[in-house]
């Protein structure tokens, strides 16, 4: 049997090219890496060629706002992963998947569009016996995987609130920063208590370790966290939460000022908003860390108990690109049937922590139990 190809669109970016090298260290593929500019993913791929000689690794470009690109782009791959910050164009990505009948990956940031877009297609999905998985990565990708796999840990889980942050000096390109401050704008702060889901009324304090100390979180409602409540029948609260990100002096007094006073009608105004924003992080100071934390409550053989789950790692980008190869290597042992899926329901969440264990990401779990 020949290897799996797969097709890396957005080969080139921060989080692409990392998932390329560890798609290539975990398994048995072959890859194709693509984007706009040919020079940047031919780049990355002449890189991995030299480490991985033994595989088929090309550069190929294409845009993904480029139907008839994509089409052909796909005609030779076996699976996309998506990892563009091109959620507006999910409809050419997913329609010219369906096309090539491969399946799909992305681990873009949670975006109601670009669910109602892969939902829109889910009949499709299945018909064609395709595997697509949407919402991949850490935030989307990782909170509700985390509270399933400390609900059998409990006799009965009463409590699960997920946290994250995270201080990073490598920025994102300033296409993907207007992206990321676009789907922002949809977030809404719900968390689910007395039964239904409802607006949070306050910031909650989580103590991410002397890295970061205690600090007051907001609330974000991912889609992801919507079937916990019923596939848990004991689950009285769930939530997520982010803290405040990092800042810096060049942020305060010299990017957001000047932002602030740019209209952001024009696409030419909001771009250059985003490149002074991406250039501002590169001042963030030290420590630069992502922590995710699920913290449970609940009961075990009479007792209350309290317990605490925390992933880390010096890269945000790492992380997402771990979480994301965790799940492919699921996909690759034929773990996970056709059909539409977020990452976290389709994960084994065991195997998935422990791949993230083994990748490199620090898992500390700690258990206090009182009478
Ligand atoms: N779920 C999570 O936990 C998580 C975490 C981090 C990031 N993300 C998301 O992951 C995505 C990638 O983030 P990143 O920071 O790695 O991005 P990045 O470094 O900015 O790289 C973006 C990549 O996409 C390519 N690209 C952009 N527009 C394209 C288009 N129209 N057609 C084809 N390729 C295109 C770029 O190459 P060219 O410019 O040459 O085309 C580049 O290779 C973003 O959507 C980001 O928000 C999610």
């Amino acid at each position: 049997m020949s290897r799996p190809h797969i097709i890396i669109l957005g080969g080139s970016g921060n989080t692409g090219r990392m998932i390329a090298e560890l798609l290539l260290q975990q398994a048995d593929v072959d890859l194709t890496l693509a984007g706009r500019r040919l020079a940047k993913v031919q780049a990355v791929a002449d890189e991995l060629r030299q480490k991985h000689e033994n595989r088929q690794i090309s550069a190929i470009q294409v845009d993904a706002g480029d139907l008839a690109g994509l089409e052909k782009a796909f005609a030779r791959a076996d699976f996309v992963v998506v990892s563009s910050s091109t959620i507006e164009h999910t409809r050419f990505v997913a329609e010219a998947a369906l096309k090539a009948g491969i399946g799909y990956f992305d681990h873009q940031p949670t975006s109601r569009d670009k669910i109602a877009t892969l939902k829109s297609l889910k009949t499709r999905i299945i018909e064609a016996g395709c595997c697509f998985i949407t919402e991949g990565g850490v935030i989307p990708g990782l909170p509700a995987m985390l509270v399933r796999y400390l609900a059998p840990r409990f006799d009965r889980l009463e409590s699960a609130q997920v946290a994250f942050v995270m201080q990073d000096d490598k920025a994102p390109s300033p296409e993907t920063l207007i992206e990321l401050k676009t789907q922002w704008k949809q977030y809404q702060p719900l968390v689910f208590k007395q039964g239904t889901w409802q607006l949070a009324e306050q910031m909650v304090e989580f103590d991410f370790t002397e890295s970061f100390g205690t600090k007051p979180c907001m609330a974000c409602y991912l889609d992801e966290l919507e079937s916990l409540p019923k596939e848990i029948a004991s689950l009285r609260e769930v939530g997520f939460y982010i803290g405040a990100l990092a800042s810096n002096w060049f942020m305060r007094w010299v990017a957001r000022p000047i932002t602030s006073l740019i209209p952001t009608r024009s696409l030419g105004f909001r771009r250059l908003s985003a490149r002074l924003l991406s250039w501002g992080i590169r001042f963030n100071p030290p420590p630069y860390l992502m922590m995710i934390m699920v913290e449970g409550r609940g009961w075990c053989n009479g007792e209350s108990v309290f317990m605490r789950l925390r992933l880390s790692h010096p890269s945000s980008y790492f992380v997402t690109a771990a979480s994301s190869v965790a799940c492919l290597l699921q996909y690759l042992s034929q773990d996970i049937p056709p059909g539409l899926w977020y990452q976290a329901d389709a994960v084994d969440d065991e195997r998935m922590l422990s791949d993230l264990q083994r990748l490199g990401v620090k898992v500390e779990i700690e258990t206090v139990a009182s009478h």
